[in-house]
């Protein structure tokens, strides 16, 4: 039986749940590959550290070089997470020949381009599952089973902490920093959450599944990134009361002329859309393609074991590339002339809401600015309030683009009768 020999880049939650995996489904895998996976090095910041998941000392080193130099591992599984350490260990990786395996989604999003291209002067593959959506194998879907699809849409929910906290402002009705607060106590925030909740984790999924489905890298400063950090309780109520809920949604699209919208904001989508049943800190990715049709996929998007399921996913995909090296790997770039539609002229249902006076002629004024842009809208509340004081006001807006919508809004926020910065969320009803 073959032996491929690994060196595995960071050992905590994730790097330690291949390890542990790996050895508890050893036989299992063994039978099924016909090959067996060594651990043969595992590189570390410190050696000092308490170590959940026990490991021979011997095999820890702090030097990632060391897994470069080893010509008995044939890959490398990069976890170490960041940029700083993890972009210069990759590029020294590949051009020393060895199979990457990478969780790292910013790396990926940031700088895909330059690593799938020097691998493929390499011929060298990257495997990257665990990078998007952990547990649920969705860039292998993407890549093999719906090879047969042009993608007219891809929606995720791609953040497990951020769909947790938006659970629990709408099921709990608790303010935005209460359910951080809970989520952190549960260990599902990071102590530093601040990737989570401004969007840029699931915005550098959703850069890796555009990318990855339309066949050209999409650059980072090209996508609409908002976070759920200014929601408050009374969006969440709003949205309810309309029939919607409020999710963290990354929105991938193609329209007729192929240009394609990336975008991840906090979003309006119908309580009926199946995506709105994904509670607390499932992922889901749900995809239309032109032969397939609708697709649904559904799971854990992070934590030790799921994330550590698709890591040894690609760890087996490593055999059969060892065994028949292919032409390309991981990513092949096929729409050369593949564009992403600039987010200004991306076009949306949006919720607008406001804080203003409650005096006459406000509503007047407001209208005044949308009529006067060519925006339509379709409704508005206005709850009766017995207080003095300024009140919310919410406008459902019909089919708007971003940019003129973003112009509207600014213009009504600066009309002395409304008291806050805007709060424009878009709505989205999969049609
Ligand atoms: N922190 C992420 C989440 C998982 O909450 O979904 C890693 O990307």
């Amino acid at each position: 039986m073959d032996s491929i020999g690994i060196g595995l880049a960071g050992f905590g939650t994730v790097g330690s749940g291949v390890y542990k995996n790996l050895e508890a489904n050893r036989a299992l895998l063994a039978q099924r590959l016909g090959a067996e996976f060594e651990i043969r090095r595992i590189a570390v910041r410190g050696l000092a550290k308490p170590r959940s998941v026990p490991a021979p000392a011997g095999l820890f080193t702090t030097d990632l070089g060391e897994l470069l130099t080893d010509p008995e591992i044939r890959v490398v599984v990069e976890l170490i997470g960041g940029i700083d350490a993890a972009l210069p260990f990759v590029r020294d990786a590949i051009r020393a020949g060895k199979i990457v395996i990478t969780g790292n989604k910013a790396l990926l999003a940031e700088h895909g381009a330059e690593l799938f291209q020097l691998a493929r002067e390499r011929r060298t593959p990257i495997f990257y599952e665990a990078a998007v959506a952990g547990g649920i194998p969705i860039i292998k879907t993407v890549r093999e089973a719906f090879i047969a699809n042009r993608f007219e849409s891809i929606h995720g929910i791609l953040n497990g902490t951020s769909n947790y906290i938006l659970t629990r402002m709408t099921d709990a009705g608790l303010d935005f920093a209460d359910a951080l607060a809970e989520a952190q106590s549960l260990g599902y925030a990071e102590a530093d959450p601040t990737l989570d909740v401004n969007g840029w984790d699931a915005a550098h999924k959703a850069i890796i599944l555009a990318s990855l489905a339309y066949g050209f890298w999409v650059r980072s400063e090209d996508v609409y990134v908002a976070g759920i950090d200014r929601l408050t309780r009374d969006d969440v109520k709003f949205a309810a009361q309309l029939g919607y809920v409020v999710k963290l949604l990354s929105t991938i699209k193609a329209d007729a002329s192929s240009a394609i919208e990336v975008r991840v904001c906090p979003t309006l989508i119908p309580k009926s859309h199946v995506l709105a049943s994904v509670h607390g800190v499932f992922n889901a990715v749900w995809l239309r393609g032109d032969v397939v049709g609708e697709a649904l996929f559904y799971g854990r998007g992070a934590g030790q074991d799921p994330t550590a399921s698709s890591v040894i996913a690609d760890l087996a995909e490593t055999v059969v590339a060892l065994k028949s090296p292919r032409r390309c790997y991981g990513f092949t770039s096929h729409d050369l002339y593949g564009k992403l539609k600039p987010s200004e002229d991306a076009v949306s249902q949006f919720y607008l809401r406001l804080l203003v006076d409650d005096t006459p002629g406000v509503l007047a004024q407001i209208a005044g600015i949308l009529g006067d842009a060519g925006i339509g809208i379709s409704s508005v509340i206005q709850p009766e309030s017995h207080e003095p004081g300024p009140l919310p006001l919410v406008l459902m807006i019909h089919d708007a683009t971003f940019g003129r919508m973003r112009a509207a809004a600014a213009e009504i926020a600066a009309l002395g009768c409304v008291k806050a910065e805007p709060t424009l969320l878009p709505v989205e009803n999969f049609t």
